[in-house]
């Protein structure tokens, strides 16, 4: 019989009095993490204020928490304080009998035959896109990857289209954002409601996208008609007890979670995959070989992509260096035994997928671009959990094929038309927000094929 220990024997890494790491975790996260993963290897703890946070970073620990154990841990409350102006109690923060509810609701439009319907949407739209870049152009594809991942996510789950209004859209996300990781790393939390500068412009920027997910949730009540979209299955919605209907403000939530969860995350892998493509310009020559062998001049299809195989491990590897979704959290619910520890209610959990993707035992020579990691018949061989991009267990990603799909499409249909080449000079950095997105964007110039 094993003996659980304390979490006390656990190494602790080193930090200042009174704040413990909280300089490190607020302006320089990534870096961070990399010393928790050198430091603490497997196991480990760091402190923010007051509060001590258990660092997860293998593979084995990692399935104990989000898959074995995982009805044993819940979302932070911390996670949920800063997050609900913005998605309230949608599908990300709900939890419990709600949120099985609510994800057995949204599911049927994320399985495979449904999301196929959507490919259609997403070569269309980004035909468009390329289309209006002309030769020697210079774009901050960054940019470009976010509007055309929004645009896709509000058609094809909701039919609407926001193209006129995504510059708008996307500044208010992004102030929204920018505000909630400052306040994640904060020592004191202030209340939203307070009247600071800070405060003021995030309830604008919430109130422009309230705005919006309102409009569209009464133009569909209004039209009353059935679209066979996300939308409409959520309005359809009725609750097995009493027979009720989702209340607006619960639509508003699931809607704003999906738009939020829905394109920000995959724009920002497709711009960590044109980044490194372009500095990898014999992974780029592979990928458009592909592309010519099996497209030719045809629009790709989902019937293609089985034989588009190199593009979609293109992208699985940009993940891997880049994971949009770059640290998980979980708060225990009950005491619980995670790795021969013994860990009581209220423990505060931190997976990094950032780091996991890392460990050298899992890809050798972890900090290089190299795509055959994920080569059928290789990619098998990965131990299980070393790469999770979309989380594991009843919280995994819900979106994960739609991503994918939507990922690899983009890919191909850009690399039939368009070379990106990296302006010279620029700073490219990572930028540990809400995701992990590039700091100043990434500026390319467009050269046509
Ligand atoms: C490359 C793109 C994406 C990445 C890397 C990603 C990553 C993740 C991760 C890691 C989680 C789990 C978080 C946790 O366990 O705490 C998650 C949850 C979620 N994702 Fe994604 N995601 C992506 C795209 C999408 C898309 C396209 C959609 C919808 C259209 C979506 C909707 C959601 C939702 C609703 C949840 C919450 C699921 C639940 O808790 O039941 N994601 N995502």
């Amino acid at each position: 019989m094993s003996i659980a220990m304390s979490p006390s024997t656990i190494p602790r890494l080193r930090g200042l009095p009174l704040l413990g790491n909280l300089l490190e975790v607020r302006y320089n996260f990534l870096m961070f993490l990399l010393r928790l993963s050198r430091e603490c290897g497997s196991i480990g703890t760091f402190r923010v204020g007051s509060r001590t946070i258990l660092y997860l970073n293998s593979p084995e620990l990692v399935h104990a928490v989000l898959v074995e154990h995982a009805y044993d841990f819940e979302k932070t409350p911390n996670m949920r304080t800063y997050m609900s102006p913005m998605v309230g109690n949608g599908l990300l923060t709900s939890e419990n009998e709600f949120h099985k509810r609510q994800r057995k609701l949204a599911a049927p439009a994320f399985q495979h035959r449904r999301i196929a319907t959507y490919a259609d949407t997403m070569v269309n739209y980004a035909n468009r896109f390329q289309d209006q870049w002309t030769d020697g152009q210079t774009i901050d594809v960054a940019y470009e990857m976010k509007r055309l991942t929004l645009w896709i996510a509000c058609k094809t789950l909701f039919d609407v289209d926001v193209l006129g209004e995504a510059e708008e859209l996307g500044q208010a996300l992004n102030t929204a954002l920018r505000h909630i990781r400052s306040d994640y790393s904060d020592l004191v939390h202030i209340s939203h409601r307070w009247p600071t500068r800070h405060n003021r412009r995030f309830r604008e920027a919430i109130a422009r996208l309230d705005a919006t997910t309102y409009q569209i949730i009464a133009e569909r009540r209004e039209a009353g008609e059935e679209r066979g979209d996300l939308l409409s299955m959520l309005l359809r919605a009725q609750d097995e007890d009493d027979g009720s209907f989702m209340s607006d403000i619960q639509l508003r939530d699931e809607v704003m979670t999906l738009i939020l969860a829905g394109h920000e995350t995959t724009a920002n892998a497709l711009a960590w995959t044109w980044s490194l493509l372009a500095q990898h310009p014999q992974v780029y020559a592979q990928v458009r070989d592909e592309v010519d062998r099996v497209l030719g001049e045809r629009v790709p299809t989902v019937a293609d992509l089985p034989y588009l195989s190199y593009t979609l491990q293109v992208f699985k590897e940009a993940m891997r260096l880049y994971p949009p979704a770059y640290v998980i959290a979980r708060q225990a619910v009950r005491s619980v035994e995670i790795g021969g520890y013994h860990l009581p209610a209220g423990s505060v959990i931190m997976i990094s997928p950032y780091t996991l993707h890392r460990l050298a035992d899992s890809f050798p020579a972890p900090g290089r671009f190299v795509p055959e990691r994920f080569a059928p018949g290789v990619e098998e061989r990965l131990p299980h959990h070393a790469y999770l991009p979309f989380g594991d267990g009843p919280r995994i990603c819900v979106g994960n094929h739609f991503a994918l799909m939507e990922g690899h499409l983009i890919l191909a249909t850009l690399v039939q038309h368009v070379t990106f080449e990296l302006v010279a000079k620029q700073h490219i950095e990572p930028e540990p927000l809400v995701t992990l997105r590039p700091r100043h964007g990434i500026k390319v110039i467009v050269r046509r094929n």
